[in-house]
This record gives C-alpha cells, sequence and structure tokens, in this order.
C-alpha cells in the first residue's frame, strides 16, 4: 500500500449540500478545496430528503450559477395551508413578507452542485474509507483517508467538517471541549414519493385527530406526503394501501379535497430531534450543516440551515486569505448560532402545533386548536409563522 501526500487550503469532509455548496462558494472565490465523501455519487443523488427551498437559498443558489435547472423545475409557492377540524385555511406568504419558497428536491439541488464542481475540474472523492482528522489545533491539520486500498494524507489550512449527524468530524473534537443541546420527539415521520399529480398547487400542514399528516409534492407529477408515525415504526407494517387509508383520512377536508392516489415509489421512516452544539469550531476545523444542528422537519429547514452556516464560513474564510484576518473566522459559530437558534424555536414550534403527542391533555389539545385558528385569522400572527417559513435574513455582522 503507498502513501499519496496532497497539500490544499481547504478539506471539506461530508458531499452532502452543506459540503458541496461550500466547495462551489469557495471555487468561485479562487480558493482550492477538496471534498472527500464516504457514499457514492448515487446514493447521494438519490437520497431523498425534504424539498423545501427558502427564499435566500433560492438566491444564493442562483448567484453562484448553479440555479438553472432550479428556475427551470422548481415549483415556486406563495403560500402554505395549515388545517385543522377537518378545514384548510392559507397563509399568503408572498403577500405578508414579499418572498415566496421554491419545492425542489434536495437530491436534485445535488446533481446540480455535483455536476458544477466536476465541470470546474474541482477535486471531489466519492467512497473514501477510513476518514480521519488531525492536528485540529495546530495551523496544519490534517486528513488521512483510504481510497481504492492506497492511504492518502492530506495538509490544509483549515477542515470543514459536513459529514453529518453520524459523521467523524463532531466526534474527533475532544470531549468537554463541545456542549450538545437536545430534545428528542416520542414521533416519527413516514414519507412517501408517489407517482401522482399533485391534487392542489400549495403544501397542506394538517393536525387531524389521528396524528399529523403533510401534502407536499416533488414536480407535477410527483406527490410527496408524511403521516406523524411510532419514531419505531416498521415500515413493513405498512403495506400501502394502509398508508393511502391512513393519509385519506387525515388529509381529507370538508370541502372534500384530498390528494390524488398513485403508486408508491419510496417509503421510510425518519425519527424526529432537535440538536444543537456549540461552538461549531475547533481550533482549524469548522462544523457546518447536520453535523452540529438536526431540526426536526417540520418547515422543511435542515437544508436551509446548512446553507447559511457554509455562506457564512465561505466568506469568513475568503476574508482570511484575502485579507490575513481571521476575526470573522473566529466570530463564525456566533454568527451562525444566532440564527440557529431562531430556526430551531420555529422547527420546534410549528412540530409541536401539529403533532399528537402521547400525553397530551385534552387542555394541550384545545390550546393547538386556539393557536392554530389565531394564526389563520390574525395577520400579526400569520405574519411571524410566514417571515420565519420563507426564512429569516442572515446577519453576518461580527
Ligand atoms: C417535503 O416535501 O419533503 C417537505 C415539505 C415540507 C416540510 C417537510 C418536508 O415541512
Amino acid at each position: 500500500m503507498t502513501g499519496q501526500k496532497m497539500r490544499i487550503q481547504v478539506a471539506i469532509i461530508g458531499a452532502g449540500p452543506a459540503g458541496l455548496i461550500l466547495g462551489h462558494l469557495l471555487h468561485l472565490h479562487g480558493i482550492e478545496a477538496i471534498v472527500l465523501e464516504a457514499r457514492s455519487r448515487d446514493y447521494v443523488e438519490q437520497r431523498v430528503r425534504a424539498g423545501v427551498l427558502e427564499q435566500c437559498t433560492v438566491d444564493l443558489l442562483r448567484e453562484a450559477g448553479v440555479g438553472e435547472r432550479m428556475a427551470r423545475e422548481g415549483l415556486v409557492h406563495g403560500g402554505i395551508e395549515l388545517g385543522f377540524n377537518h378545514k384548510r385555511f392559507r397563509i399568503d406568504m408572498l403577500e405578508l413578507t414579499g418572498k415566496a419558497v421554491t419545492v425542489y428536491g434536495q437530491n436534485e439541488v445535488m446533481k446540480d452542485l455535483i455536476k458544477a464542481r466536476l465541470a470546474a475540474g474541482a477535486a471531489i472523492e466519492f467512497e473514501v474509507e477510513k476518514v480521519s482528522i488531525d492536528k485540529l489545533d495546530s495551523e496544519q491539520p490534517l486528513v488521512r483517508y483510504e481510497k481504492d486500498g492506497v492511504s492518502h494524507e492530506i495538509t490544509c489550512d483549515y477542515i470543514a467538517g459536513c459529514d453529518g449527524f453520524h459523521g467523524i468530524c463532531r466526534p474527533s473534537v475532544p470531549q468537554g471541549a463541545l456542549t450538545t443541546y437536545e430534545k428528542i420527539y416520542p414521533f416519527g415521520w413516514l414519507g412517501i414519493l408517489a407517482d401522482a399529480a399533485p391534487s392542489q398547487e400549495e403544501l397542506v400542514y394538517m393536525n387531524h385527530d389521528r396524528g399529523f399528516a403533510l401534502f407536499s409534492m416533488r414536480s407535477p407529477e410527483v406527490t410527496r406526503l408524511y403521516l406523524q408515525c411510532d419514531p419505531e415504526e416498521e415500515i413493513n407494517q405498512w403495506p400501502d394501501e394502509r398508508i393511502w387509508t391512513e393519509l385519506l383520512t387525515r388529509l381529507e377536508s370538508q370541502d372534500g379535497w384530498k390528494p390524488n392516489i398513485g403508486q408508491i415509489t419510496q417509503k421510510s421512516v425518519t425519527s424526529m430531534r432537535s440538536f444543537v452544539t456549540e461552538p461549531m469550531q475547533f481550533g482549524r476545523l469548522f462544523l457546518a450543516g447536520d453535523a452540529v444542528h438536526i431540526v426536526p422537519p417540520t418547515g422543511a429547514k435542515g437544508m436551509n440551515l446548512a446553507v447559511s452556516d457554509v455562506q457564512v464560513l465561505a466568506a469568513a474564510l475568503t476574508e482570511a486569505y484575502r485579507t490575513g484576518s481571521s476575526d470573522r473566522l473566529a466570530a463564525y459559530s456566533d454568527i451562525c448560532l444566532r440564527r440557529i437558534w431562531k430556526v430551531q424555536r420555529f422547527s420546534w414550534w410549528l412540530t409541536s402545533m401539529m403533532h399528537r403527542f402521547p400525553d397530551a391533555s385534552p387542555f394541550d389539545h384545545r390550546r393547538q386548536i386556539a393557536e392554530l385558528d389565531y394564526l389563520t385569522t390574525s395577520r400579526a400572527a400569520a405574519m411571524t409563522l410566514a417571515e420565519n417559513y420563507v426564512g429569516l435574513p442572515l446577519d453576518m455582522a461580527i
């Protein structure tokens, strides 16, 4: 086994949204990076995740030159619907905030970014093994990995830990240097993709006695649906017919609206947690995306948060290389966490309002319904939902 050594400015661990967008932004600023990914290209491009992009995420992708297909195929939504007591109410986000969201699958964003990176001749290694990081608090941190049986060692200026919740970067920080804040929810989401035309243009978040349900979509031909289930739910307990019966029971509303039924092409169960690790930096390791924070999927903030992290990180690294000042890099964690905690609060709040908690009392249920009634009848209340849903501004001030 021969050892390969290389030197690069930034080593990015993980080719998810955080890693790939960071790599792309750095490339645009003339900073050289390598992206390492344990999975295959196919896996990354097919992995089904949420699909709602905040206006600022859309703007960033467009400005970075990777928004062309998204502009063509993405579905721009100016509103969402909230449902309770078998009725649906529209929140007109565009009218309230002047902003919209775009429905475009996360894996489609991945395909566009990988294509752009390869077209630019920038380095990306899939299916790497035994990745480890070392010397994080020195000026020259190290990354080691194996690929096709050959060991590699990279010396770099900075490491970006973008390898997700189960990645190796966060656990590589010495014990005691990070603090974790966590909340686990007593339910999960069973999600499906179906070959069925969406039966209406906008998303429906439904609070139902049997639990939450969500009507979403991926394209004019594909509907995406979710229902609240047990966090340990066995997917093989859910034949297609049972899924449709449950979805129709929860989503069908008084005016007769319901989703169209079609062939189910994908189904899976996701557990739900809120999770933040602070700070997002140790020495020359900067953590971004799911490696440092997880939100429950209600509100679809996960990828959007990853994007704002790396927007800050790319600006801070660019400043460090251009001016020699690492002030913004030193402030990276504080800048990101201000926004992350607000988005955590929103995701927790929307989750709490829409789901049935196993220990909820009749009082809790009445309070949930009153909150939904308030949200759908008060402009002030609707505004707080809308401005969070379309995406809070990113304040990069130190
Ligand atoms: C999705 O389409 O996957 C989706 C949409 C909205 C959410 C979560 C997931 O809040």
